[in-house]
């Protein structure tokens, strides 16, 4: 008795949290009629959906999720193209993509190959994340990006509010628990995000794709080079607040980083680890879209974790630790605080730089449950996205786990 009103209990808080945040965005869509600042110039018309999705010929729209500090964040939803949407959908999948990326991640090649639309045609709701300062999220409501503030965030904000909010807008919609998809740093906020119950309970089992917790042993050169030059504070005490490879002051970075230090000949290579089964003739395509910017302070953040090995908060250092954490160390986040009832799927690559073997057991053996693994010995990084036998080798195999896991109704 005491735990089914506990239960109902933590319904309403949640319904009630997602109500609340989706008002705000109304109302402030209400008060600014001439429109949301946007992040980028853009035409009306430029959005995933018209880029990626309709021209394959999957129904796709626009959600605009508002995150409790206040950023404004694309949501794309995507179904298949032979369903009819106003019958039932199939269960809500939320996938979010990993750092310098943004929602195209999942779209990048065929619609036999890539992973949105072949969930989308499995008759799963597709819900694609995309977080703040990506080119498909739209601002924040009332900094630019020309705003130091307006990247003042690391991961712990993308885990505690972007993906949180999007979880919960999803659940509000949907009524109904969501699969969660993770690449890269969207494992890190995924795995952040779950230690959190209030979230946690909203979500029905997750992928992981190269998941990351801990970083201490990653073994990227081009990535150990910018960590040993200490790239991370330099540009935080230039000023400079947006990581925007795309920029003129992106490329020289670059230049000057592969300059007789790293071997950049093959630079995707020295930055994620050897990919396997790429299709080196679609990479002029990729770069249409990747990369995406990111802050300053999230590299730093990251760098943090590279260096002490802790998957923990931001460290300010001691003394506004103190102020903003009561401790002068940052808080960890508790793996062993995510309920060993989620069930987690785990891909990961023999050839992956960036989520290393050693670190990925760390990670198991501070969480309660034991995932499922899949361990692909010739797979970089970037296999998980754009492996030409991505299906076969990787998704397949998820979409089998998460009908294990589905509600029984399911057709999907
Ligand atoms: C948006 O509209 C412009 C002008 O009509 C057109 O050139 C462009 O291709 C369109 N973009 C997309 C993504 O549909
Ligand atoms: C879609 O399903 C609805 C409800 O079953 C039906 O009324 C409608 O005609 C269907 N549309 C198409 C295009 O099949
Ligand atoms: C590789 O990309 C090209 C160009 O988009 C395409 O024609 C070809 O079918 C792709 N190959 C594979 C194996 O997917």
């Amino acid at each position: 008795m005491a735990k089914s009103v506990a239960a109902v209990a933590v319904v309403v808080r949640s319904f009630l949290l997602c109500l609340f945040s989706s008002q705000i965005a109304a109302a402030q869509f209400a008060a600014t009629p001439t429109g949301i600042p946007s992040l980028r110039p853009r035409l009306p018309n430029d959005t995933l959906c018209n880029h990626l999705i309709l021209p394959a010929g999957y129904p796709c729209s626009e959600h605009t999720v508002q995150t409790k500090d206040g950023y404004l964040l694309a949501l794309h939803r995507v179904s298949s193209r032979t369903g009819n949407i106003s019958e039932q959908r199939g269960p809500p999948v939320l996938l979010q993509h990993g750092l310098f990326m943004a929602g195209d991640a999942w779209f990048l090649d065929s619609p036999e190959q890539s992973l949105g639309f072949i969930l989308a045609d499995h008759g799963f709701d597709v819900w694609v994340g995309n977080v703040r300062g990506t080119r498909w999220s739209h601002g924040h409501v009332f900094l630019s990006e020309k705003d130091k503030d307006f990247w003042d965030w690391s991961w712990q904000e993308l885990a505690l509010h972007d993906l949180a909010d999007m979880i919960c807008y999803i659940n509000s919609i949907t009524n109904t628990k969501i699969f969660v998809v993770g690449h890269s740093q969207g494992t890190i906020m995924s795995l952040a995000a779950f230690t959190q119950p209030d979230i946690v309970e909203m979500v029905e089992a997750a992928a992981l794709l190269c998941p990351i917790s801990y970083l201490g042993h990653v073994s990227a050169p081009f990535v150990l080079r910018m960590v040993n030059m200490h790239l991370d504070q330099m540009i935080l005490a230039m000023g400079i607040h947006e990581l925007d490879f795309r920029s003129d002051w992106g490329i020289n970075l670059m230049d000057s980083i592969c300059d007789g230090h790293v071997d950049c000949n093959d630079l995707l290579s020295s930055i994620t680890g050897k990919n396997c089964c790429f299709n080196n003739s679609r990479v002029d395509f990729y770069l249409e879209y990747e990369p995406h910017p990111s802050s300053s302070k999230n590299l730093r953040h990251l760098f943090q974790m590279i260096r002490k090995g802790k998957f923990s908060k931001y460290d300010y250092g001691l003394i506004k630790n103190l102020k903003l954490y009561g401790q002068l160390k940052p808080p960890i986040f508790d793996l062993g605080h995510i309920p060993k009832s989620l069930p987690l799927w785990i891909a990961y690559g023999g050839n992956d730089d960036l989520a290393d073997v050693t670190d990925l057991q760390h990670t198991l053996k501070e969480l309660q449950s034991k995932p499922e693994l899949l361990y692909l010995e010739n797979y970089g990084h970037i296999d998980f996205l754009l492996s030409v036998n991505a299906k076969k080798d990787v998704y397949d195999h998820m979409i089998r786990f998460f009908r294990s896991w589905g509600k029984s109704s399911s057709s999907y």
